[in-house]
């Protein structure tokens, strides 16, 4: 076409011959922009390294102005994150009407947030996360442009409040955990259709689950995570087929498991801990295929542990500890290849760890405690072959057994083993010697007996040994966990980062290893909610096509022209 060909070399010769018009670079910012910004700094009383005697607020930190016009330059972007900002936010914040970023995440600001800042529509991204604002989210907010809110980790009271959602239809992302916000989600959520993330863990949100939630039907993660939420999870959750990641732990749930796993074709973690589920495990969930984590911890469940390690190909890590599952202990789990967590302890299991056990050759944690096991050398024996072994937990079981000792099992990248309150008679194992990266190493309370071998003493990782509670030592002054620590203090800096269950391993009391703690999935999860949103990156794209736009602009008198260009659709037809 005649027209898009003239458009076509207009542009060319725009862009070719664009050097000599520069002015607007040197464009000072524009007058209401720095008034906003003036006042917004008067107060903030530290942190704020603003040259306000400079005019051009366009060079001031963390301000980014964008080419849109021929006489001044406006405000697009505040980005003042983790720059130890105190004091308030002006209400004349709100007057940087061409805003599209504000993050002003993890700073010590206080106090509210002005209602007019929910009103910017040119605004896309907001973030105040990990700061000390109070006080109710400010309703009736009319954000028509709004993609992404972060105002976790502060002080907010009130309801959850969903009108954020009604005048923007690009939102993609609502984090609104870690603060005090109480009362039901409201049924009004239902209209963020596009909504992908939502985050309202850590509040003291209560009634049932929200039927609106069932309508977010893009939504990828929702945690719901320490709150006081109560009755079922129905079958409606299959309605949510997107879903990659569900977090509903340390809630106060009940009844049984939805069979709804097998609609959930995106689900790859599902933490459910901590509630009062009961009743067996569903068959579409021990038969999904895109399970990854599987958290079920500290429920009521019971049944037996039927996982089809034959359908679920991806599953990686698995607690359901502290349940009324029975055994006996399955040797189907044996064939989860992937498996490298498996926490089954406090269950009523019973019986003999498995022998083909000895095939889980991912596993690295695995605990089994307080599950009225019997035979420790068959126990050992087997779980020996388990080559990536690092940490073995088995306290409360073997009741009075013989703690194997003139065998010769192998256990090679051992970092921890702890295996107290068993009344276990013997002595401590030669074949433990083997076990050099031992870090941690727990048989208290036993029957054991003997001298505390010479080797131990060589063992240069470790840093916490209890031998507490047993029935003699000989050749020693004192028992107990503090016997050898001068010795190995040393070693503990050099085992930070070095510890088999991730860093948090290191601040459990070993007495806590046969619960859920080290296992808790949640570092490998691939989704975080200080993830960068995407509509970061679409605001850059769209900002360089308006870039070009207003490039062009500048000389202005062929704007007419240009902007017969845009209009025509035939630019945006070309970019996008
Ligand atoms: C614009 O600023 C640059 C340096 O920032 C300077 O070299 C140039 O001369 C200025 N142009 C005008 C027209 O003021
Ligand atoms: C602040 O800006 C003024 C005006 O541009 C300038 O004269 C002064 O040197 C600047 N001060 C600092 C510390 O940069
Ligand atoms: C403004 O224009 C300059 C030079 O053309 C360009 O480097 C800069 O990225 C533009 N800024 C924005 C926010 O578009
Ligand atoms: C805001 O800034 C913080 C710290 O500078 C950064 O970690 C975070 O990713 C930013 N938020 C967004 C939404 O980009
Ligand atoms: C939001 O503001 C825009 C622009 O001022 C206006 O057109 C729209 O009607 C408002 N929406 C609501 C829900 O108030
Ligand atoms: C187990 O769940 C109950 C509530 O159901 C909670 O009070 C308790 O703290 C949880 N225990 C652990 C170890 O998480
Ligand atoms: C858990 O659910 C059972 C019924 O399945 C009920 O009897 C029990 O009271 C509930 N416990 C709590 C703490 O809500
Ligand atoms: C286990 O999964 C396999 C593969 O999906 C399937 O063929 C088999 O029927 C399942 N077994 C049970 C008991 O559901
Ligand atoms: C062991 O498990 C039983 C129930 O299975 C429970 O009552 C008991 O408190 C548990 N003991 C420890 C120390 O966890
Ligand atoms: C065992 O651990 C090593 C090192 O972390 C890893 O490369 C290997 O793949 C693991 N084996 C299995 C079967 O996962
Ligand atoms: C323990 O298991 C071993 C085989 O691993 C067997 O020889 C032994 O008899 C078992 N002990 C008891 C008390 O059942
Ligand atoms: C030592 O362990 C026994 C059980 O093996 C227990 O009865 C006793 O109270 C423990 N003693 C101390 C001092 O903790």
């Amino acid at each position: 076409m005649q027209y898009s060909k003239l458009c076509f070399i207009f542009i060319l010769l725009t862009i070719s011959f664009k050097a000599p018009f520069t002015r607007s670079e040197n464009l000072s910012c524009s007058s209401y922009d720095l008034t906003s910004l003036t006042s917004f700094s008067s107060f903030i009383d530290n942190g704020l390294d603003w040259n306000t005697s400079d005019s051009n607020c366009c060079t001031w930190i963390g301000v980014t102005c964008d080419n849109s016009s021929v006489t001044s330059k406006r405000v697009v972007r505040l980005e003042l994150g983790s720059r130890r900002l105190k004091g308030r936010i002006s209400e004349s914040l709100a007057g940087l009407d061409q805003l599209r970023i504000l993050n002003l995440s993890q700073n010590f600001l206080y106090g509210h947030l002005p209602a007019r800042l929910f009103h910017l529509q040119n605004l896309e991204i907001i973030d105040t996360s990990n700061n000390d604002f109070a006080g109710p989210i400010p309703g009736g907010s009319n954000l028509s442009s709004i993609r992404y809110i972060d105002i976790s980790g502060n002080g907010f009271i009130g309801s959850v409040d969903a009108t954020l959602c009604e005048s923007s239809s690009y939102i993609h992302t609502i984090n609104l955990g870690n603060n005090y916000f109480t009362g039901e989600v409201p049924a009004n959520f239902g209209r963020c259709s596009s909504l992908q993330q939502l985050f309202l863990n850590d509040n003291q949100l209560s009634g049932s689950f929200s039927e609106s939630l069932w309508q977010l039907r893009n939504l990828r993660i929702l945690h719901l995570q320490h709150n006081l939420v109560s009755g079922p999870l129905n079958d409606e959750i299959g309605k949510l087929s997107n879903l990659v990641e569900l977090d509903i732990s340390s809630n106060r749930f009940s009844g049984i498991l939805p069979d709804a796993f097998e609609r959930l074709e995106k689900l790859e973690n599902f933490f459910a801990g901590s509630n009062n589920f009961s009743g067996h495990l569903p068959k579409s969930l021990v038969n999904s295929p895109y399970i990854i984590f599987l958290n079920l911890n500290n429920n009521t469940l019971n049944g037996a542990i039927n996982l089809n390690c034959s359908a679920m190909v991806h599953l990686t890590s698995v607690d359901l500890g502290s349940n009324n599952f029975h055994g006996p202990l399955p040797d189907v789990i044996s064939s989860c290849q992937r498996l490298t967590h498996l926490n089954l302890a406090r269950n009523n299991l019973g019986g003999e760890v498995p022998f083909a056990f000895k095939n889980l050759q991912a596993q690295r944690f695995l605990s089994l405690s307080n599950s009225s096991l019997v035979n420790i050398s068959s126990a050992l024996a087997t779980l020996q072959h388990c080559r990536n072994l690092t940490s073995l937990i088995l306290s409360f079981n073997f009741h009075d057994e013989q703690m194997p000792r003139n065998v010769n099992f192998h256990f090679r990248n051992l970092r921890a083993l702890v295996i107290p309150y068993c009344e276990l008679r013997g002595s401590i194992p030669t074949w433990l010697s083997g076990s050099k990266m031992l870090q941690l190493l727990d048989l208290s309370w036993n029957r054991l007996s003997g001298t505390i071998p010479f080797w131990l003493h060589e063992f240069n990782y470790l840093f916490y040994m209890d031998l507490s509670n047993n029935s003699h030592w000989r050749n020693t002054s004192r028992t107990g966990k503090a016997q050898f620590s001068v010795e190995f203090s040393v070693a503990y800096n050099q085992l930070q980062g070095d510890i088999p269950a991730g860093g948090q391993f290191l601040t459990f009391p070993p007495s806590s290893f046969e619960g859920n703690e080290g296992l808790h999935g949640r570092q490998h999860t691939p989704f975080q909610p200080q993830q960068a949103p995407h509509g970061a990156q679409l605001a850059d794209e769209e900002m360089t096509i308006i870039g070009l736009q207003f490039g062009l602009g500048v000389m202005s008198g062929f704007l007419y022209t240009v902007t017969l260009c845009f209009a025509s659709g035939w630019v945006f037809a070309k970019t996008r």
